[in-house]
């Protein structure tokens, strides 16, 4: 069996989160300039079922079986051996690398299981269908993420946008006119969980008030939906712009990401909003391909740690 390797993308949500998890849409795209890679090699040498798994961006370097079964790389593996109906492999070696920034609401997670269960079955010979893959990977983000609404699952596995709406609709559409995003990293880590229970209690003190926000939200994420598909992605800035001003209504902006929001705008985006949980991590925002260059720079001058210009829909 030769070596085999797969990759996945990173992920961004555009327009609507926070809202998709009170059933309101959300749009979420790929952001191929990151990607996870999960590479084996055949073990001529170990016995059957034997699994090493080396890991260098969380410094791992370690048997399968001796990681704990709830660790996200033991889940993927098995997960996936047991879709094959695999109860004791050949050995094997598994490398992971990935250039998408950690805990970032980049999706590095996802996309690490994706590119496991995608190189684990075509190693054995059964490429898993997306279908399934899919399926494993929101498996593992179940236990990694309390309760996630799946879309990052589905926008990295597809490597297509995705309009997503928890427990009903998950469709993948066509970007008629490529556009460039840049996304900003304020470098204030916020897990997901954190920013989600923070909208939950203030939606529990105030559910006529939220019951509009979210619902404002939803109607953002269907007229973007719409511009994308049109090919008048230009038109998406008022949308992000506006979209801002409803997850500030939230209380899941900060300071940082307002300061990034300000400076994107400033150096000409066309509209910029925070992306993902809040209350730090990335914001986005929406560039002339000429301008893509001096808003990531302007974003840097004004305290990003990092910065990712990205095209979406080639
Ligand atoms: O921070 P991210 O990119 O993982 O996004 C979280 C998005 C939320 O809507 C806040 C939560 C969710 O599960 O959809």
């Amino acid at each position: 069996m030769p070596a085999i390797s797969a990759t996945a993308p990173g992920k961004i949500i555009l327009f609507g989160e926070h809202a998709v998890v009170y059933g309101k849409p959300a749009i979420a795209v790929p952001v191929t300039q990151v990607q996870a890679k999960a590479i084996i090699t055949p073990d001529l040498i170990s016995p059957r079922g034997s699994v090493q798994v080396d890991a260098p961006v969380i410094e791992l370097d370690s048997l399968l079986n001796k990681l704990p079964l709830d660790h996200a790389i033991s889940q993927a593996v098995n997960l996936t051996l047991e879709a094959l109906k695999i109860t004791e492999a050949p050995a094997f070696k598994l490398r992971i690398t990935s250039t998408i920034p950690l805990a970032a609401g980049l999706g590095s997670g996802a996309a690490v299981s994706v590119s496991i269960a995608r190189a684990v079955s075509s190693f054995h010979g059964h490429p898993l269908s997306d279908e399934i893959v899919n399926q494993i990977t929101f498996e593992v983000e179940k236990i990694h993420h309390n309760t996630p609404s799946g879309i990052d699952n589905t926008v990295i596995t597809y490597a297509m946008p995705v309009y997503f709406v928890k427990e009903n609709t998950q469709e993948t559409f066509n970007v008629k006119e490529p556009f460039e995003i840049v996304i900003g990293d304020t470098g204030v880590k916020v897990s997901t969980a954190r920013a989600v229970n923070a909208v939950k209690s203030r939606w529990r003190a105030d559910r006529d008030t939220f019951y509009h926000v979210f619902a404002a939200c939803g109607l953002i994420a269907d007229k973007a939906r719409q511009l994308i598909e049109s090919g008048l992605p230009q038109e998406l800035g008022p949308l992000m712009d506006e979209n801002q001003e409803w997850l500030a209504k939230m209380g899941v902006s900060s300071p940082e990401l307002e300061r990034l929001i300000a400076a994107a705008r400033e150096a000409g985006a066309l509209g910029a909003k925070l992306s993902g949980g809040g209350l730090g991590g990335n914001m986005i925002a929406l560039a002339d391909p000429e301008l893509s260059e001096d808003i990531a720079l302007a974003l840097k001058e004004a305290g990003a740690t990092n910065t990712i210009v990205t095209r979406v829909g080639n």
